[in-house]
């Protein structure tokens, strides 16, 4: 394992971090983004993220990570196109977002799959929608079942399953659409901490084996530094920022258990762990996090 590189990283400031031009092609373009919400009722315009420039380069893992309220659920919605934004420029794989996009994923903190669907039929919902040829259906369903090992449980119904299960169906779902880009809003956050790191290593397993690009927003310190390749910290809201952004360099093809134990993690922890409490309203920056 990379220590010096992670000790590196550990103790670079945010502002260095940002400024580190990203290598490589990228599959999220931020530039500039500005999204709020009007409400007609009221006349009025709420700025819920002002000026966003960050970029998820290809085959990464990048953690979206800030305070509550500072906008990274409508930033979600924006890059798969169910939001407009107000300014800026967003490119999913080299184009525009300007609508609903069927390229990209999302996975939600609550799984969200149809009680009156199998999981077999729940996974293969959207390639359904899309006119796929039932055979390629259920080869893909079955791939992707076998891939978060829900195999057995094909014929179960949602009701059936634990939260771990749902939340994996779910993910199976996600993948089956084959996206070019993954989003996770929370995706772990309401499993214990067993099933999480179990669905985590899945998640990695996953990645390695399908080379997609994941945005995921977290709340869990821990979390982002055991996933990511990248952590944005954004400011807090209303108007949110790119307040840092900090690699994470403990190499590719880790389980999170390995990770807690590189010597480089702890410090990765800390300095992230910092760079949140900074953040907090003056009334709360005494409680952890
Ligand atoms: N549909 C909406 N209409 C008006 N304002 C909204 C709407 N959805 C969210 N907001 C506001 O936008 C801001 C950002 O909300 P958002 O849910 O994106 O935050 P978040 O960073 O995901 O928070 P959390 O970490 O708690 O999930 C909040 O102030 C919220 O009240
Ligand atoms: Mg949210």
């Amino acid at each position: 394992m990379d220590s010096e590189l992670a000790v590196t990283a550990a103790t670079a400031t945010p502002t260095q971090q940002r400024t580190a031009p990203a290598a490589g092609p990228l599959k999220l373009e931020v530039e500039d983004v500005g999204i709020g919400y009007f409400s007609q009722r009221h006349g009025s315009f709420f700025e819920a993220v002002r000026s966003l420039t960050f970029n998820v380069p290809d085959d990464s893992l990048v953690a979206l990570v800030g305070p509550t309220g500072c906008g990274k659920s409508t930033f979600l919605r924006s890059v798969c196109g169910l939001l407009g934004y107000q300014h800026g420029r967003l490119l999913v794989d080299g184009s525009a977002v300007t609508g609903p996009r069927a390229d990209c994923s999302v996975v939600f903190q609550s799984p969200a799959l149809m009680p009156w669907r199998t999981v077999e039929r729940n996974v293969g919902y959207g390639l359904e929608l899309r006119g796929t040829p039932k055979a390629e259906v259920r080869d893909r369903v079955g791939h992707m079942l076998d891939m978060v090992g829900l195999s057995k449980f094909a014929e179960h119904y949602p009701h059936q399953l634990s939260g771990g299960m749902q939340q994996r169906a779910n993910l199976a779902r996600a993948l089956a659409n084959d996206p070019v880009l993954l989003l996770m809003d929370e995706p772990f956050s309401a499993l214990d901490p067993q099933t999480r790191d179990r669905l985590s290593d899945e998640l990695l397993r996953i990645r390695e084996l399908t080379k997609l690009t994941v945005l995921m927003v977290t709340h869990q310190v821990d979390e982002a530094v055991l996933l990511a390749d990248q952590c944005v910290v954004l400011s807090r809201g209303p108007g949110s920022v790119v307040e840092g952004v900090m690699d994470i360099p403990l190499g590719r093809g880790r389980t999170v258990d390995e990770t807690r134990h590189q010597s480089g993690y702890g410090p990765l922890v800390r300095q992230l762990r910092d760079m949140l409490r900074a953040l907090e309203p003056a009334e709360s920056a005494s409680g952890g996090r």
